[in-house]
């Protein structure tokens, strides 16, 4: 009870702390004279450039996303004097948000809450079969009810985000960073006022922005991932474009929240991520109702008279041409990284030829740039998965080696991660292609299991997709490279294998794990049948 009080007491005294660091610049201005401050006006303005107040700073981080707020907040537990930048451009539809990045803004969170209110309504109809008298004309999800309650979560981050920046006495910069030299940033804030910033180190964390493909009509008429969570009415028909795991979950969620959804696909689903995996998610997609539009491209797209999109594409191996109407076109064809806006071309910073991000591994660090000072970290950094555990490790773990003498670096090997379609879709450790490639298939052993989640037989559920799959050495003690795992609560499921992969899991840990039973996730355990064998690997009984 006490310390609940102490804790109400912390925070209201946080939250009125950023209350009155808010209003300080008003306060500040209002009891001077308006005269005086035209002449001050008329004053900076004469003088040259150098007038620009110019700050100095020990750590400025420009990008409060996952990986740069971190990073920040970290740094200023050694006491630094630690600034963060964060500014967000808005989309070329217009659409713009608070603090906190991709992740918590147009990412993670508000797509984990629509895939949760997709896989709601599917229980509902599952309960039908559990006994539950569900109206015979079915269930309807309301767009703008779901969507402003997901808006408003996230809005509340945005405010939890800013006052621990304060309570963790980080200063808050509304202001869009642009380098003028090596260890020289220009701040300019939404009103066009600029201030001059100096450091002696920089972490640049500015993460990347939807990409447009190139064809008539896409920038006017194509949302993107940063518009779909924020849409004031709902998307009704919609056409998705691209294969990348966003494109996939947002297809999904749509699909699954009752839109007449179809996703194009050029070439491959899920580059990057184990293609025996990858086409089952896309089976049960298209088992789940979306309409898939394999190995075409979008060729133009037309905004009509009555709002509508009208989308032309062509097949690129039949050279069929196709098109159709819809209320939304959502593009989700990869995403570019922010670094040609923010002046890097001023600094001897060095980026990849063809991707853009920040080239690390300099000086022995994985994250320090070629330019001694200027880190990079999150999805601005080449050749490092993009998600946001990552960005707030490596964040975390250069703020202990620039400020409490750490040497310790990230480990970007056997990141796990979970892609939310409708059936979820869970890794950690290398694909069977990697592992191929890797060991060669004569030093392999790959365990799995096609399984049924108990819940799905009351439920009369489809488990047709439902797989497991282990690859690990073939003599030896048998380490485990590469888990997969597709069912319900796939991220659930995998975080703790995760961290047995990480102690070096073998095969034969894992076969004298005992299972919790009934789950699914003690079929991970139970797998015994090798592709090998060519045994049918479907669970039977119990
Ligand atoms: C639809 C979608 C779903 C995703 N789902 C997941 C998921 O389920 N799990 C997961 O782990 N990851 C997910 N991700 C990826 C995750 O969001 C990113 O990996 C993560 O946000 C990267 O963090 P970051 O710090 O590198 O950059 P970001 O979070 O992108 O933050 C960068 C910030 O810098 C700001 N900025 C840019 N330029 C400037 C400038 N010049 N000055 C000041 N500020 C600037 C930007 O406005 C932004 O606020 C998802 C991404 C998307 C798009
Ligand atoms: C920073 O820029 C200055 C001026 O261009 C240059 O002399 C210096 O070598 C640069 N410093 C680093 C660390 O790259
Ligand atoms: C780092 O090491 C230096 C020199 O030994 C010491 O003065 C300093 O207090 C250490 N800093 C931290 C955060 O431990
Ligand atoms: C796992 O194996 C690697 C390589 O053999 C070793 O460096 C590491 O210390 C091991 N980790 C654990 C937790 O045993």
């Amino acid at each position: 009870m006490q310390s609940n009080l102490a804790y109400f007491v912390t925070n209201l005294l946080v939250v009125l702390g950023v209350l009155v660091h808010m209003l300080r610049p008003l306060t500040k201005s209002s009891h001077k004279f308006a005269s005086f401050k035209g002449v001050q006006r008329l004053l900076t303005r004469c003088k040259s450039d150098n007038s620009i107040p110019t700050k100095k700073y020990d750590l400025v981080v420009v990008g409060g996303g996952s990986g740069g707020l971190a990073c920040s907040k970290e740094a200023a537990t050694y006491g630094k004097h630690v600034a963060v930048l964060d500014y967000v451009e808005p989309s070329p539809q217009g659409t713009k948000w608070g603090l906190g990045g991709t992740c918590v803004n147009v990412g993670c969170i508000p797509k984990k809450l629509m895939h949760q209110a997709a896989l709601l309504g599917e229980a509902v109809q599952d309960a039908r079969k559990y006994g539950w008298t569900v109206p015979e004309n079915g269930i309807h999800n309301n767009w703008e009810t779901m969507s402003s309650a997901v808006q408003n979560y996230v809005r509340s981050l945005n405010w939890g985000h800013r006052v621990q920046l304060q309570s963790k006495n980080v200063e808050y910069l509304n202001a869009k960073g642009y380098f003028l030299d090596n260890h020289t940033l220009e701040a300019t804030d939404a009103k066009g006022r600029k201030k001059r910033i100096v450091a002696d180190n920089f972490v640049v964390a500015v993460g990347g922005r939807p990409k447009y493909t190139e064809i008539p009509g896409a920038l006017e008429c194509a949302i993107s991932s940063d518009d779909i969570f924020w849409l004031k009415n709902k998307p009704g028909k919609t056409m998705v474009i691209g294969a990348s795991y966003v494109a996939l979950e947002c297809a999904g969620f749509l699909t699954g929240l009752g839109f007449d959804t179809s996703l194009m696909i050029r070439s491959i689903p899920l580059r990057g991520f184990d293609q025996q995996m990858a086409h089952l998610v896309t089976d049960h997609m298209a088992s789940h109702g979306t309409n898939m539009l394999w190995k075409c491209v979008p060729e133009s797209m037309e905004k009509l008279s009555d709002g509508k999109i009208k989308v032309t594409w062509k097949n690129t191996e039949t050279v069929e041409a196709g098109s159709d109407i819809y209320e939304t076109v959502l593009m989700a064809v990869g995403r570019a990284p922010e670094t040609t806006k923010i002046g890097l071309d001023n600094t001897e910073v060095q980026l990849h030829a063809s991707s853009g991000k920040i080239l690390g591994e300099h000086g022995g660090d994985l994250e320090r740039s070629s330019v001694p000072h200027i880190y990079g970290i999150g999805d601005i950094l080449e050749g490092r998965p993009e998600l946001t555990p990552v960005a707030i490790k490596a964040g975390k773990l250069l703020a202990h080696r620039l400020y409490g003498n750490s040497t310790v670096q990230m480990d970007y090997d056997k990141v796990p991660t979970t892609v939310f379609t409708p059936l979820e879709y869970g890794c950690v450790g290398l694909s069977e292609e990697e592992a191929l490639d890797k060991y060669g298939e004569d030093n392999l052993e790959v365990y799995h299991a096609f399984y049924k989640p108990l819940q799905y037989s009351v439920a009369e559920r489809d488990a047709s997709q439902c797989y497991i799959k282990m690859i690990c050495d073939k003599e030896g003690d048998q380490k485990v490279h590469g888990l997969h795992f597709l069912g319900p609560h796939a991220g659930e499921v995998l975080q703790g294998f995760a961290v047995a992969i990480r102690c070096n899991l073998t095969r034969e840990i894992m076969d004298s794990t005992l299972g919790i039973h009934p789950t699914s996730a003690e079929e991970v355990v139970k797998m015994h049948i090798t592709k090998r064998s060519g045994l049918d690997p479907t669970v039977t009984g119990c």
